[in-house]
């Protein structure tokens, strides 16, 4: 899809966002929850006409994405935050016929969706866990090899924990870590389902200090027959 002649380049989007925030989630004080200008900036730069682009989350990414002309879906609860969407994008110039608006908890939308393959996929809806888990796991399986997968809100304990899971996994690359959120690039393609054996690379410190304690008692234990105590 190309621009219409008089829409607003995409740095001129993200100026009219920070100076004209769209009014998409009641009770945010600015009227969006937006992700962060420098998250905003790198989708803009990454998402390019006719990718083929998914995010969990509505509000000022979803306008980046229609700016961007990429085919996007964006999957969010309410279905007042689209259409505060579709008014603002209208009201400044840019197109949002290729937007898919799916209304509805992730949890509920994305097992029943026939996605196909992505270029890019935006991990930025419900933060409490297990969302962002489950929005990635819906999501990331469908990104093709070199895809790129953007966690929002690493700040927080549930996207923190899938930031750490992906950090560890060879099968995906860090290429930026961003103000509170992070961007992979995705090393191979199709299912995420497998068990735990495949996952040794996932070992967190905790874990470590368990095993560590465990072999400690064990060798203990040894000792203490060993020397008939
Ligand atoms: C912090 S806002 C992010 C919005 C957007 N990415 C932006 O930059 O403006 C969180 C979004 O998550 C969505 N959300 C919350 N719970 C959800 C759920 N269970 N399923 C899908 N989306 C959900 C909300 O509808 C809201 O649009």
């Amino acid at each position: 899809m190309t621009a219409a002649p008089d829409s607003p380049s995409r740095d001129e989007v993200l100026a009219l966002i920070a100076s004209d925030p769209p009014h998409v989630h009641p009770g945010a004080p600015q009227g969006v929850w937006a992700a962060a200008k420098d998250c905003l900036k790198y989708i803009s730069d990454v998402a390019q006409p006719g990718a083929r682009t998914i995010e969990t989350g509505c509000g000022a990414t979803t306008i980046v994405f229609a700016a961007s002309g990429a085919n996007h879906t964006s999957v969010f609860l309410d279905a007042s935050e689209g259409e505060a969407v579709v008014s603002w994008c209208a009201a400044h110039g840019i197109e949002t016929g290729n937007i898919a608006f799916v209304p509805g908890s992730s949890s509920q939308s994305l097992p029943k969706m026939e996605i196909g393959d992505l270029d890019l996929v935006l991990v930025d809806g419900c933060h409490g866990f297990p969302f962002p888990q489950l929005d990635w796991y819906y999501m990331a399986s469908h990104l093709i090899t070199g895809g790129v997968l953007i966690v929002d809100d690493t700040q927080l304990a549930a996207p923190y924990q899938l930031r750490q899971y992906l950090t560890a996994d060879p099968r995906w690359e860090l290429i930026r870590a961003g103000s509170q959120w992070a961007a992979f690039r995705r090393i191979g393609s199709g299912s995420l389902d497998e068990e735990w054996e495949s996952q040794e690379f996932f070992s967190p410190v905790g874990l470590r200090v368990e095993a560590a304690k465990r072999k400690v008692r064990a060798l203990g234990g040894r000792l203490k027959r060993k020397l008939k105590l």
